[in-house]
């Protein structure tokens, strides 16, 4: 979603912005915007659409300044607009604020600045800010930092803020409250703030990870900070492990492809690495946690919820646990029968999505213990959570998640074959065994990636249709949501993903001679291969286009499907790790032929931290 990056230093701070920026894109947004001081005088410039729009004005109108804050906007509260562009101002146009996060009660803030005469020109909740901050200085607030601490005791909702001042030329405020901020120390006294590492990656390798209730003032080599209360905290500073290149496209057409083929790299890493059975690290659930333990409850969104669907039956399977997934959108509606024993697994990428740490701070006010999978460090759902088990896959930049989804799924099969073993669902040689097939998992994957001219053949084939459908059973049910919403996502293809035992029930309609239809049937022993097989049946004699996903050797395919797409054979557990690939691959060349933007597909973020 929305972007910040600020800085103060002694260099000039637009290239810098427009750096950082451009490497905060993947997030998605329509307008953007900076603000700079500069001899006690603040200007702005905003533009809709892409970052090059803000380029070419900044040409025209070109500000120069070395304290300046930046913004990435994707609409919430107003239409995307050049007014409703971030920064936002006071009345006197000396404050300047960028925002991310929703403030819930701008509506009755918004009508008691109006009421005391402040004047709005925007739609968007931010607006009351720098008019708050303008009301405490009025006021009597002694400083900038004891106004923008008034202000926030007011404001209810989630933000990050970044915030300059025309009469505190030499000063960069943020501030946090369930919105990530990150601060970047950097060489020559440079600071930054901004809402992820990889926006500063280039230039810091030393950060300070604002907690929800700080706020912090940044000048030119120093750094304080202090939560709501005015207590002021000392800065915890994190060295930054990620390389500078982790964030770079490394010579491949899109973010999404490289993402696509650092798959094997990363789940060897992950296979080494894991502190269950690997590196040893300290991972903050005791075994004997696990032994007594009853009952999980998995939370997700998107992809994510996909990678709960198939980690659930990796518990089940493995560890006799009684298991159930839920959206978090959904879960932290319901009224669910959660007990204090229930394990919560969240799962996320971003470790930033907001229904997903909605539900497991619900889950910790009942008593829960908390295990997170997740893919960035120092995010808030790693700092909530009472466990960690990190996916290792370094920055995903596409919008659509793929390296970050077979981590989340070889997370689960590690952890499911982990409890299994200390609960003794699983001897001994079960353990061995499964964890020598998962290690081969790596090798599968490259040898999709290495059929990838084939799979493009097959996607451009049938990228045209109107629609697809994806059918798959059991392991592969997932495997069929996660391919549908590839699809859809980054191609704009009308996609849908069903349990193929459903079809009967209602998608068999959709069904002619123009709908492709992907059907996940690999196996080794698959007990539901042969039921895959009567779907392709019933689908085939309604002329639908059968495309199938099979495995190598499997010679009785290609009488049922126009088109096949093999993989190599691993143990049915674990085949939609590697079925996965070879989806991720024909969405991405049919997105590539219908020439959309893949890694920044229209109308999406990458990280959904507003509800
Ligand atoms: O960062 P998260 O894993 O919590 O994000 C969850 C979803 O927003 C995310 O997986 C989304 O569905 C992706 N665009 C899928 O490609």
């Amino acid at each position: 979603m929305c972007g910040i990056v600020g800085y103060v230093g002694k260099k000039d701070a637009v290239p810098l912005l427009i750096e950082g920026l451009k490497r905060l894109e993947y997030r998605g947004y329509d307008s953007a915007g900076v603000a700079v001081v500069a001899d006690r005088k603040l200007g702005v410039v905003k533009t809709v659409g892409r970052l090059s729009n803000l380029e070419s004005q900044l040409l025209r109108q070109p500000l120069a300044g070395s304290v300046a804050v930046g913004h990435t906007r994707w609409a919430t509260h107003g239409a995307p607009s050049e007014v409703n562009a971030h920064p936002h101002c006071d009345c006197d146009g000396r404050i300047a604020v960028v925002h991310n996060g929703i403030i819930e009660n701008y509506h009755a803030l918004r009508a008691s600045l109006e009421a005391a005469g402040h004047t709005f020109y925007s739609q968007t909740d931010t607006e009351v800010l720098p008019h708050m901050i303008e009301a405490a200085l009025r006021d009597g607030a002694a400083c900038l930092g004891d106004a923008i601490r008034a202000a926030l005791t007011q404001a209810r909702g989630a933000y990050a803020l970044g915030i300059v001042s025309a009469d505190c030329p030499d000063v960069l405020y943020a501030a946090r409250q369930g919105s990530p901020l990150i601060i970047g120390i950097g060489e020559d006294g440079d600071r930054f703030i901004a809402s992820d590492v990889p926006a500063v990656l280039s230039r810091v390798r030393e950060v300070i990870y604002l907690n929800d209730g700080e706020y912090a003032e940044l000048r030119d080599g120093g750094v304080r900070i202090w939560n709501i209360k005015g207590d002021e905290i000392s800065p915890k500073v994190e060295r930054v492990t990620l390389s500078a290149e982790a964030a770079d496209q490394s010579g491949f057409e899109t973010y999404m492809l490289k993402e696509i083929h650092e798959q094997p790299r990363v789940l060897r890493r992950l296979l080494e690495r894991n502190p269950l059975f690997g590196g040893g690290a300290d991972f903050g659930l005791k075994p004997d946690y696990f032994r007594k333990l009853q009952r999980v409850m998995i939370v997700g969104c998107g992809t994510a919820s996909h990678a709960g669907m198939y980690g659930r039956l990796l518990l089940e399977q493995y560890t006799g646990l009684a298991v159930e997934i839920d959206l978090a959108s959904e879960f932290r509606y319901r009224d669910p029968r959660i007990d204090p024993g229930t394990l919560i697994i969240p799962v996320s990428q971003s470790g930033e999505t907001a229904d997903t740490l909605a539900s497991v701070r619900l889950a910790k006010q009942w008593g829960c213990r908390v295990l997170a999978i997740c893919n960035v460090p120092g995010s808030s759902l790693t700092r909530e959570s009472d466990a960690v088990l990190f996916t290792e896959a370094g920055p995903e930049i596409g919008v659509a998640s793929t390296k970050a989804y077979t981590a989340q799924q070889m997370a689960f099969a590690l952890l499911a074959i982990w409890i299994g073993s200390i609960r003794g669902t699983l001897g001994d040689a079960d353990v061995q065994s499964l964890l020598a097939e998962l290690a081969q998992v790596p090798d599968a994957i490259h040898y999709v990636l290495d059929r990838k001219d084939l799979i493009r053949v097959i996607a451009h084939k049938h990228c045209d249709a109107p629609s697809a459908l994806y059918l798959g059973r059991k392991f592969n049910y997932p495997t069929a949501l996660e391919g549908a919403l590839k699809n859809k996502e980054i191609s704009y293809q009308h996609a849908e993903g069903y349990a193929a035992g459903e079809m009967k029930h209602g998608p068999i309609a959709l069904i002619n001679e123009y709908v492709p239809v992907i059907c996940v049937c690999t196996k080794t022993r698959d007990e539901v291969y042969d039921k895959m097989i009567s779907n392709m049946r019933e689908v085939e004699a309604r002329q639908g286009r059968i495309i199938a996903l099979a495995s190598d050797g499997d010679t009785q395919i290609v009488r049922f499907a126009q088109d096949v797409i093999f993989v190599p054979a691993v143990r049915d557990d674990f085949s939609p790790i590697v079925n996965v690939v070879a989806l991720q691959l024909f969405a991405y060349y049919a997105a590539q032929a219908r020439g959309t933007d893949i890694d920044k597909p229209r109308n999406l973020a990458k990280s959904v931290t507003v509800e």
